[in-house]
């Protein structure tokens, strides 16, 4: 038997926080209450004086990922072991097939590859192509592997772009299955469009890969993508949104009554697009990722579509490359390889700037951070809260703990880290994962294969009525 008792603590759940002991027994919480009494050889953790929250879900990652002719430098032990250095105790990363490759080969490989993860992790599968195959892939995948979410790329022309067609049909399959239809929003074409344009310019460094990636290019996906779910009545979930244009998209959507969430990465809501302008091109080029940093104008919004309710979670899309893979693009801009990291900072940076600026309540930001992330890929509440018989998959959090980020200190492997110098209040003491102690006190005992993958399953609906309903609304949604 393994058990951990935290002691003295305030649990911070998404609807309340209250002061109790949390008892851990062999991987799941088996009480929340006062004065707990543990058994015999009980490791105690003493949390006076901070708060026990869920550990942190990142709904968005991308380990190992091989992309735009390099592959992602932190593998599915180190990126899952940063994140448990920084209070994240579950990842959903990506399968991405290449065009035409079968979803189960694919599928089949990204878990092989994340046998080595440290953390518990479940996988969104992309669609990048279509025919019959596909589509029975997704039956299977949804049915029999605990997959319940698909993702779709808007952008990345001759890549793993999807076109509409492919969207139609897999937004369609996966309201027949009960998934969820995920994208990344920016349109492709006019993202290949406006490259060369820039190019044709004479601009070539980073400062051209904002200009060809402007916000209405990824307003238009956004309300394109929203407006074929509504036509088909399904759900949709929209990654990285980043700008005003979206979030607006997102919001209006909702108020029209549509299944909408969105999701805000930890860097949009601090970072803004002058790092682009950094005449030192490692420096400008670690910062490439789509869609791009913002001006600030843009940051504020996603803040308050986040304590409006109309944006939903927070994740990192961590997805390094070090500044010799960046090198690829020192003569293209749009050859850099996109992506940047952040699953150990993620909770410590919105944490700082969340909650002690006064924008989130502790109970705010477990809701952003982990438990909306939970609901809505059906894995609460064995994840997301703190409860009896959850996963005991916790963070033990002080509020006046500070800590200055640094690439020196970080636990990723990339050579680079996007919030470096940032100052923050708000740390991770302990991380608990599965029910035991894999980060306390600057020391990391992440153990490589111990992560499990999760399944998700369908979601629980009525989709007789769902289509019904999506037959009878259609011709509305398209007239308005
Ligand atoms: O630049 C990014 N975001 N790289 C990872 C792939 C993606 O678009 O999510
Ligand atoms: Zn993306
Ligand atoms: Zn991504």
């Amino acid at each position: 038997m393994s058990a951990v008792l935290i002691r003295g603590g305030t649990v911070v759940n998404a609807d309340r926080q209250f002061r109790a002991d949390v008892l851990c027994i062999d991987g799941k919480i088996s009480a929340v209450g006062d004065d707990l009494q543990a058994p015999a050889g009980t490791q105690t953790v003493d949390a006076g004086g901070q708060y026990v929250m869920p550990g942190g879900i990142d709904p968005h990652t991308h380990m190992q990922l091989p992309f735009m002719g390099t592959v992602a430098v932190d593998d599915f032990f180190d990126g899952t072991a940063a994140g448990l250095a920084g209070g994240t105790t579950s990842i959903i990363d990506f399968v991405i097939p290449d065009p035409k490759q079968p979803l189960m080969d694919a599928f089949r490989m990204w878990r092989g590859w994340a046998e080595k993860s440290a953390a518990d992790h479940g996988f969104h599968v992309a669609v990048t192509w279509w025919d019959e195959s596909v589509k029975r892939d997704m039956g299977t995948l949804v049915q029999h592997e605990g997959v319940n979410s698909f993702k779709h790329f808007m952008a990345y022309k001759n890549a793993i772009m999807c076109d509409d067609e492919t969207l139609v049909n897999s937004f369609r399959r996966a309201l027949e299955l009960g998934a969820m239809p995920t994208v990344h929003a920016e349109n492709g074409e006019l993202v290949f469009l406006l490259q060369q344009e820039v190019a044709k310019m004479g601009i070539t460094g980073p400062e051209g890969h904002p200009l060809s990636r402007p916000p209405m290019v990824e307003g238009e996906a956004a309300n394109r993508a929203i407006a074929i779910a509504d036509v088909l009545g399904v759900p949709i979930y929209i990654v990285h949104v980043s700008c005003i244009e979206s979030a607006e998209a997102i919001a209006r959507a909702r108020a029209r009554g549509q299944r909408v969430y969105g999701e805000v990465l930890a860097g949009h809501l601090v970072t803004d697009d002058s790092v682009y302008r950094n005449p030192d091109f490692t420096a400008a080029a670690a910062h490439v990722m789509s869609p791009p940093f913002r001006p600030k104008t843009h940051q504020e919004f996603l803040w308050r579509g986040l304590q409006a309710g109309s944006l939903h979670t927070t994740a990192t899309d961590h997805c390094v490359f070090c500044a010799d893979q960046k090198a690829a693009g020192k003569d293209s801009f749009a050859k850099i390889p996109n992506g940047c990291g952040g699953i150990e900072e993620r909770l410590a940076v919105i944490w700082d700037a969340g909650v002690n600026s006064g924008r989130l309540t502790p109970s705010e930001f477990v809701a952003i951070t982990s438990a909306n992330t939970a609901r809505i890929f059906n894995i609460y509440p064995q994840k997301g809260s703190v409860s009896v018989g959850a996963d005991a998959d916790l963070v033990v959090w002080d509020p006046q703990g500070t800590k200055t980020i640094s690439v020196k200190t970080q636990h990723s492997k990339v050579d680079f880290n996007i919030f470096e110098g940032l100052q923050v209040k708000g740390v991770p003491t302990t991380t608990i994962s599965q029910g035991k102690v894999v980060y306390s006190n600057g020391e990391l005992r992440a153990v490589r294969g111990s992560g499990r993958y999760i399944k998700r399953p369908p979601f629980g609906i009525d989709f007789d009525a769902m289509k019904l309903r999506a037959q009878v609304t259609a011709p509305t949604a398209v007239a308005r």
